[in-house]
């Protein structure tokens, strides 16, 4: 039976819109026809995803002209090539201006195929229904949409909000493992820069919700999008506070690139990132070393890796991350930490004091357990 445990919604100056967060609402004919509102629909979605939900929801909408397209959704893929792909199946399809496109999957699918909505016909409906921890707890929301292009991550893109999100919990069941922890990485993140009480939430539901109990893994997840939801209503285009949502993003994106999309998950960079982010926060905002030690604590119970790769150059990641597209007027722009809870801007952090950074995690890092790559 579909149940509905939570609801919420985003409302930005021009959008307003529901998340919906339950079990089994992919089941629920009576949402997805409350939620598609023109005759047109593309299904955009990876193999195994299209043969487990797409005849369900298309027997949903059985009034409609229904399409799907199944993407690969690597992160190698994301690029402009792939989304060239859905404006293709689209002109082919002859679909129109109040055609709807749903992204099923993860971040890769939601960002694609919410760049190309944004695009077709300078912007046809999209509903989001993220089926990864990370795309339920941060990508699905606040309208972020983007493809990678060339060595940079998500230089390509526009905001465009979806008209909603459905997160069926039911749909992490066959998630890997590593991709789950992969996603508890963000939820650690939207803790450590707005609410240092989920913080301490965390440290203590780490266990269960690693087992994926489901009322706490929907507790973790509402809170998450609540977290997230707020920040986007007060900055949706990202000239102030929305910016906290990237800590520990810098490092990631350029740790990410070095590594060819391939060996580090997005959520494990992000981990890795979080690490060097609040270390930088103790060498430079006072940060008390207890919130360090806490951080590597909660991450490593996640499964997460809190190291550098080994084979990471210095030199080469200060030069990726001035690529980053967080550089303002030539400066290279970090969030921190001034407490749990409490992020701020840093700019202009010197080269040596980067080198410091990488090197204390090298050298001086106490390590329980050895990275997972
Ligand atoms: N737009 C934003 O605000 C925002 C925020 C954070 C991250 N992102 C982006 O999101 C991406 C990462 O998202 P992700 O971690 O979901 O990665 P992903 O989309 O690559 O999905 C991870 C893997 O899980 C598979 N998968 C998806 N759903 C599954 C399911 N239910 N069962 C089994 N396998 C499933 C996918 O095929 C893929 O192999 C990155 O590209 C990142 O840049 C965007």
């Amino acid at each position: 039976m579909p149940k509905q445990l939570y609801r919420l919604e985003v409302k930005t100056p021009r959008h307003q819109y529901p998340i919906y967060i339950g079990e089994q609402l992919i089941h629920h004919a009576p949402l997805w026809q409350a939620l598609i509102l023109g005759q047109q629909v593309m299904l955009v979605t990876n193999q195994q995803l299209a043969e487990r939900y797409a005849q369900q929801i298309k027997s949903s909408l059985a009034d409609c002209q229904f399409d799907t397209l199944v993407m690969v959704d690597s992160e190698r893929e994301k690029h402009l090539a792939s989304v060239e792909k859905i404006f293709t199946a689209l002109y082919q399809q002859r679909h129109h201006r109040d055609t709807t496109l749903i992204a099923l999957g993860g971040g890769v699918i939601g960002d694609m195929t919410g760049f190309a909505a944004a695009c077709y016909q300078r912007g046809v409906r999209f509903l989001q229904v993220p089926t990864t921890l990370l795309a339920q707890v941060d990508a699905s929301v606040g309208g972020k949409t983007g493809v990678n292009f060339a060595q940079a991550k998500n230089l390509i893109g526009a905001f465009y909000q979806p008209q909603a999100v459905v997160i069926d919990l039911d749909t992490l069941t066959s998630l890997p493992q590593r991709h789950f922890a992969a996603g508890m990485a963000e939820v650690i993140k939207i803790a450590m820069v707005a609410d240092a009480d989920f913080f301490l939430w965390l440290e203590a539901h780490m266990a269960p919700l690693l087992q994926r109990q489901q009322t706490i893994l929907a507790e973790a997840i509402y809170r998450s999008c609540a977290l997230k939801a707020k920040i986007v209503q007060q900055d949706e285009t990202e000239q102030g506070v929305r910016a906290w949502l990237n800590f520990g993003h810098t490092f990631a994106h350029a740790l990410e690139a070095l590594t060819g999309y391939q060996t580090l998950l997005h959520g494990e960079a992000v981990a890795i990132g979080l690490m060097l982010a609040t270390k930088l926060s103790q060498m430079l905002c006072d940060l008390p070393e207890t919130v360090v030690e806490r951080t590597q604590a909660l991450l490593q119970q996640a499964n997460l890796p809190t190291q550098l790769p080994p084979t990471i150059d210095h030199q080469a990641l200060l030069a990726t991350m001035a690529m980053d597209k967080k550089v303002l007027r030539q400066r290279q722009r970090f969030i921190l930490l001034n407490a749990l809870g409490k992020a701020c801007v840093g700019e202009e952090v010197a080269a040596t004091i980067l080198h410091k950074l990488f090197n204390w995690q090298q050298g001086e890092f106490l390590c329980q357990k050895p990275p997972s790559f």
